[in-house]
């Protein structure tokens, strides 16, 4: 699946497909503006840490065009589109990739002090392109270098959405599942819950089964008991942000999920691009955790299902201490601890 980001040059919209209504519904949202853009990312239309990179570069270029149209390319229009950049970067603060996007895109205009705005729209549309292309390929590296890892018949248990809704396509997390099988072996993936958006009982059980992949929902709560049955041989989840130190800040659980893979001898990868790996955040106490609205607690769509008034933790994200992972998969390789060091080599190696 690629179409679920998809620019449409002559309507000058960015389509996306609504993810909030999968899996009863699919159906497209268009955004035109930076506020679309920024309202799409926070309501999580569209979600996943590379996924909402792509959405930011191609918002950048929304936001040139908006520029263009308020002032024709006169006057304060430099000012006005580095507002609107700071914006989109600050829509969500955990996952890093929609930073990273934004300052790449404003990196080369930085580089370009002559251009006019319309040269610069121009170049933005090529470059978000270029990132979505990119993190497809990206994604298809570490499904092969995650899918040796597995074995023929592994049970592999998950947690939210890293597949190909959460990036340009073909997923993380669940790139590393669709490696393994493209390697010939078979794999049954058990989707945790994941409350309370539930990205892995509505996306990631939507997406695999669409594709034939075997998966099995599972309560949040049930990881436990499942890990002592012996019904899983692995975990694996993506990160929205990876530190210097090899911490992996991803969806709230996955530390749980975590410990307990520990608990039970279980392997726990982490898999995620190196433009997820932040080296200026030194550790995952560091990240700022996303506090989300009380909403998604205490209702289920529109039925309340928590007495009214009670206040409500919605922690969006939680950090995963280094040392309860036994890899991180990248595009480059498979990351091994110390964490502080192979990250480091990976950088030095794809020369950044
Ligand atoms: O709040 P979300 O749905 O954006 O959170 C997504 C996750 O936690 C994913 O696991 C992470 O972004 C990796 S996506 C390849």
């Amino acid at each position: 699946m690629t179409d679920h980001i998809q620019y449409d040059d002559a309507a000058k919209a960015l389509k996306l497909l609504d993810q909030r209504l999968l899996p009863c519904r699919e159906e497209t949202f268009e955004c035109r503006t930076t506020e679309d853009i920024v309202y799409a990312l926070q309501t999580m239309v569209v979600r996943g840490a590379p996924a909402i990179g792509v959405t930011a570069a191609y918002g950048c270029h929304l936001a040139a065009l908006e520029v263009l149209a308020e002032t024709g390319g006169e006057g304060d229009w430099k000012k006005k589109l580095e507002t609107k950049l700071e914006i989109i970067a600050d829509a969500r603060p955990t996952a890093v990739n929609l930073r990273w996007a934004v300052v790449r895109l404003k990196d080369t205009w930085d580089g370009m002090p002559e251009a006019s705005l319309d040269d610069v729209a121009a170049v933005w549309l090529e470059m978000a392109r270029q990132i979505q292309q990119d993190d497809i390929e990206s994604c298809k590296a570490i499904g092969r270098f995650g899918g040796a890892l597995f074995e023929d018949g592994d049970s592999v248990m998950t947690h939210c959405n890293a597949g190909a809704l959460a990036t340009a396509g073909y997923g993380t997390a669940l790139g590393v599942i669709r490696g393994a099988i493209e390697q010939g072996k078979n794999i049954h993936v058990i989707a945790n819950e994941t409350r309370p958006f539930l990205q892995g009982a509505r996306l990631t059980a939507y997406e695999l089964h669409k594709d034939g992949i075997p998966v099995t929902i599972a309560c949040d709560n049930a990881c436990a008991l499942l890990m002592k049955k012996g019904m899983v041989q692995r975990v694996v989840v993506g990160a929205d942000r990876i530190t210097a130190n090899g911490d992996a800040v991803n969806k709230i659980g996955t530390y749980g999920v975590a410990v307990l893979a520990r608990q039970h001898g279980i392997p726990f990868y982490v898999a995620a691009p190196l433009s997820t790996i932040d080296r200026d955040t030194p550790t995952g106490d560091d990240v700022p955790i996303e506090d989300r609205t009380p909403r998604e607690v205490t209702h289920v769509g529109d039925v309340q299902i928590c007495p009214t008034d009670v206040p409500v933790y919605n922690f969006a994200f939680d950090p995963t201490p280094n040392e309860l992972i036994t890899a991180i998969i990248t595009e480059r390789g498979v990351l091994k601890a110390p964490y502080s060091e192979s990250i480091q080599k990976a950088f030095e190696e794809a020369g950044l």
